[in-house]
């Protein structure tokens, strides 16, 4: 158990360990990310939590930083270096990104799956209980 002091930390990486992206990696993918933050030494600057799914299994492995609001796709242990310095030089981690935060909303990338409308899911199970 542990209490992170968080008042150092500028990203917040969110890690997706549900089944889809365990399944393609995760486990190594959270290692490898770890890692190339504390041989930066960047601990006190990039937080980062496994998560469950995050809706997106389609995008595995998928991981969010916030306060940036990119979500990213797609990616593997390989991947973490480049993660990384994208955080720390405010580029982009290009062909990995599959949404960023939009005023009104996320905005897909353009080859991203769209997915199903949260409110098309919920009509289909209305349905389906009549
Ligand atoms: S398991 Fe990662 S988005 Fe679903």
């Amino acid at each position: 158990m542990a209490t992170w002091d968080l008042s150092k930390t500028k990203h917040h990486v969110l890690i997706c360990n549900g089944s889809s992206c365990n399944y393609a990696g995760a486990e190594e993918l959270t290692q490898a990310i770890r890692e190339e933050i504390s041989e930066r030494g960047l601990d006190q600057h990039i937080h980062t939590t496994r998560t469950r799914c995050n809706g997106r299994c389609q995008d595995k492995c998928v991981a969010i930083v916030y306060p940036k609001g990119d979500w990213y796709k797609d990616l593997s242990p390989e991947d973490s270096r480049k993660l990384i310095d994208s955080l720390i030089y405010e580029n982009d981690l290009t062909g990995k990104i599959s949404h960023t935060a939009g005023k009104d909303g996320f905005i897909r990338e353009p080859g991203v799956v769209q997915g199903v409308l949260k409110e098309k899911e919920k009509d289909q199970k209305v349905s389906k209980k009549l």
